[in-house]
């Protein structure tokens, strides 16, 4: 019983703690609602919801890796650092699909 609830407790942690990583929330403080403000804080921007799922994949990378030349790349860097490979391509599964369905 006892060893039961200790897994449950341990289960739920891990779940919270993968949800808030997927979790875009926090994202749309500065992208918008849906995403779709351009040129973020004066940067040269993209609206996010315009983007592929593998532009987005290839933007957060860059982002994690220190790689993107954004002149707020340092803003982004700080939102994927906690991120995951996989939790970057679940966002930009989820997130991309949209300009994808447009094409
Ligand atoms: C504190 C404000 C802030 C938050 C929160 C934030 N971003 Fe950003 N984001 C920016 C800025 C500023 C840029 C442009 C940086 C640059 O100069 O390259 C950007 C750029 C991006 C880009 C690349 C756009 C392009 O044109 O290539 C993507 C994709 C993106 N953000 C996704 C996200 C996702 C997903 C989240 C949530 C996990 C998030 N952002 C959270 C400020 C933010």
């Amino acid at each position: 019983m006892i060893k039961q609830s200790i897994i449950t407790i341990a289960t739920l942690g891990l779940f919270t703690v993968t949800a808030s990583a997927y979790d875009t929330k926090g994202c749309v403080s500065c992208h918008g609602a849906n995403f779709e403000t351009a040129k973020v804080f004066g940067s040269e921007s993209r609206a996010v919801k315009d983007m592929t799922s593998e532009e987005i994949v290839v933007a957060l990378t860059a982002y994690k890796d220190g790689t993107h030349k954004g002149s707020k790349a340092m803003m982004m860097k700080g939102q994927v650092a906690p991120m995951s490979e996989e939790d970057i391509k679940t966002v930009a599964d989820a997130l991309g699909k949209k300009a994808e369905e447009k094409k």
